[in-house]
């Protein structure tokens, strides 16, 4: 039995995920705003503190697994949007490091977005900022376009786990760190798009003709958090029907030039 925790466990991919890990034997410690084992407000730097300090107490300083899925597309809050989803996910990462560096074949998942490259253009500078560590300038940059802010830091997300997966906190501690990045899902996040997205296919195409289940992405996080996903490391795995593919078959990665 593994102890795994998970933030974003209210929504919908954490709520499936940790439903997934239970019945699979394991203890799943949620973390969201609402609803969970650990209540905090991750867009700020005291519930973060909170957090680390919480989940250490919960779990006696070691940890197996990790799911970073807490997340928002805040629509007209695009600074709210970096907080949450760059920098709360980033300090989850850093401040929970220590206890999976004690835990048994220790694996994290940081939940990203397939919109980093089907997204037809974004600020790259609010990745630069969150990439940079500067909350206050990817803030004011990010502004009220929560739109764009939403690839910006889920862009920003994935590069720090390359950048970080294959180092010596990371694999050269024994912890594997991955990023998923779904596309279309039905959850709480995407209720009522359905019927815009599903008809805008030159831009977005679903090849499917369907959104992707909770529970589809709660099997891929299970896997990636078990043994068997172990040479798994700095991944960026697109789960998304098809629509990445069907978008830019021939040109993906996309280069970036963020430093
Ligand atoms: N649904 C999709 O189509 C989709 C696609 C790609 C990526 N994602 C990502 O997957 C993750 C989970 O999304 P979901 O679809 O389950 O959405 P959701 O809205 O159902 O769940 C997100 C959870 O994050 C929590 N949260 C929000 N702000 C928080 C804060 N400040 N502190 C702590 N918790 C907070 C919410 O309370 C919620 O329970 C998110 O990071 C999202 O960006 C979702």
């Amino acid at each position: 039995m593994a102890t795994i925790a998970i933030t974003g466990s209210a929504g919908g991919i954490g709520r499936a995920t940790t439903e997934r890990l239970e019945s699979d034997g394991h203890r799943v410690i949620g973390i969201d705003v609402r609803d969970a084992d650990v209540t905090a407000d991750l867009s700020t730097e005291g519930g973060r503190r909170a957090m680390v300090r919480e989940v250490d107490e919960r779990c006696d300083g070691v940890l197996d697994g990790l799911v970073v899925g807490a997340g928002i597309q805040g629509k007209d809050d695009g600074a709210a949007t970096v907080s949450i989803n760059y920098f709360g996910a980033v300090a989850t990462l850093t401040g929970l490091r220590p206890l999976l560096e004690r835990g048994t074949q220790p694996s994290v998942v940081a939940i990203s977005s397939n919109s980093v490259t089907t997204q037809p253009s974004y600020p790259i500078e609010v990745a630069e900022w969150c990439l940079a560590d500067d909350e206050e300038r990817a803030r004011l940059a990010a502004g009220t376009d929560g739109i764009g802010a939403y690839p910006a830091s889920k862009l920003a997300l994935a590069v720090w786990v390359r950048r970080h997966a294959p180092g010596k906190d990371w694999a050269g501690a024994g912890i594997r760190l991955n990023a998923i990045a779904p596309g279309f899902i039905d959850t709480p996040l995407t209720e009522g798009l359905w019927e815009m997205v599903s008809s805008i296919g030159d831009i977005y195409p679903m090849p499917q003709g369907r959104p992707g289940e909770a529970t589809e992405v709660a099997g891929l996080l299970a896997y990636l958090l078990s043994p068997e996903a172990a040479f798994f490391c700095g991944a960026f795995l697109v789960m998304d029907g098809g629509t990445e593919a069907a978008l830019r078959p021939e040109s993906w990665p996309r280069p970036l030039a963020l430093d």
